[in-house]
């Protein structure tokens, strides 16, 4: 039985990271289609921030608990939602178009958006991929129609777009070009891609050309540094190439190049997916971290109480790797126990440790 209070990180209005509060919320009541879930971690993403901003608009009922993704396990479920209390699960898609974020000890999930966790998936690795994962999903198999056998580009291939963009179209047969920093390039190997170069370089185009000489059937820059003239010529005919995160700067487009090659540019966001798209995604994206094919980098692990930090640390740049915060933690402990017993960083399968 739910209590009927719970702690939660919420904004009471939009702006800075500085209008997060951490303090008690009324525990959440479930409708007869939905799920209350006690959470245990939730992923900070960079869409996290544009929405407690107000950058990104979506109707948010105030106080509006922040974030997208949770792990947890279901604590209150009616007989039509098909899941049991006690259940592991996860979601991705809360904190828009009027739902509430997971930030909190409960949170309620529509049942369509709600995914049971695989036995033997570590949950922060789970929470983690829940959205580059399914972004990776997206692109290539709703948006870019990728099939077995075509060549394709990630650009930023060591974020966490990037990675696992790579290990899903490598998962699926095709050949995977990548730019990275170099100190990611074995990563970007490890993750599935045949070539990975520096995104610094002045030859780039060259490059890609030299190893794609039929040129690339889709261009996907997970960075949103878009450099559309060197999309255009390393395209093949009928090439897509994928927008889903853009610079202030508007780039300039090579129409004429473009449309003469039948070549598409197709934007999208996770944030509009059906709910029915995003279960397809689930559901690869669970096979796949059974199997192991889905890695992640664990930048840090925070508690409730950093959620401003961590909103703060994503909007200064590149965290390397992903920010988890664990809900479930006792906000007095001096520091999180790994399942060793020690504290301090943790290896979890599929997670690396990068602090
Ligand atoms: N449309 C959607 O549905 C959707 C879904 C998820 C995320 N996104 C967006 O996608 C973007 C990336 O998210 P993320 O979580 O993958 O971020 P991330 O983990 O920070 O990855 C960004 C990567 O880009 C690399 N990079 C920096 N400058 C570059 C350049 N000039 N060329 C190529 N790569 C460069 C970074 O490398 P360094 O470490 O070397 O800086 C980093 O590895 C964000 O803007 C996010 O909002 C969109």
């Amino acid at each position: 039985m739910a209590p009927d209070t719970m702690r939660a990180a919420y904004v009471t209005r939009l702006g800075p990271a500085s209008e997060i509060h951490v303090g008690s919320l009324p525990v959440p009541t479930p409708g007869p289609t939905d799920v209350l879930v006690e959470v245990e971690a939730v992923a900070v993403n960079p869409v996290d921030t544009y929405v407690r901003s107000g950058g990104y608009r979506t109707p948010v009922p105030l106080p509006f608990v922040i974030g997208r993704d949770l792990v947890g396990a279901v604590a209150e479920a009616g007989p039509g939602t098909g899941f049991e209390p006690g259940e592991r699960v996860w979601s991705n898609s809360l904190g828009h178009d009027g739902r509430q974020g997971p930030s909190s000890q409960y949170a309620v999930v529509p049942s369509g958006r709600l995914y049971r966790l695989p036995r033997g998936v570590d949950p922060h690795v789970a929470v983690a991929l829940a959205q580059p994962a399914a972004t990776a999903y997206l692109g290539w198999f709703v948006h870019a129609r990728l099939r077995p056998g075509r060549t394709v580009f990630v650009g930023g291939g060591g974020g966490n777009v990037g990675t696992a963009a790579i290990q899903m179209a490598a998962w699926a047969g095709a050949r995977v070009l990548t730019s990275a920093r170099p100190e990611d390039h074995e990563r970007c190997r490890a993750a599935g891609a045949e070539v990975a170069l520096d995104y610094r370089d002045r030859e780039l185009a060259a490059r890609l050309a030299a190893h794609a000489p039929g040129g690339l059937d889709v261009v996907w820059e997970t960075s949103g540094h878009h450099d559309f003239a060197l999309a255009a010529a390393v395209a093949a005919p009928g090439c897509r190439i994928l927008v889903t995160a853009a610079l202030p700067a508007e780039p300039a487009v090579p129409l004429r190049t473009l449309y003469t090659h039948d070549v598409s540019l197709v934007g999208f966001v996770i944030s509009r997916a059906s709910a029915a798209d995003l279960a397809a995604a689930a559901d690869l994206v669970n096979q796949m971290m059974v199997e192991g094919r889905l890695t992640t980098r664990i930048a840090d692990r925070l508690r409730l109480e950093d959620a401003a930090a961590a909103h703060r640390r994503m909007e200064a740049g590149s965290v390397p790797g992903r920010l988890v915060v664990d809900v479930a933690e006792d906000p007095g402990s001096p520091a999180l126990p790994t399942r060793s017993g020690r504290s301090g960083p943790q290896a979890n399968r599929g997670g690396e440790v990068t602090r």
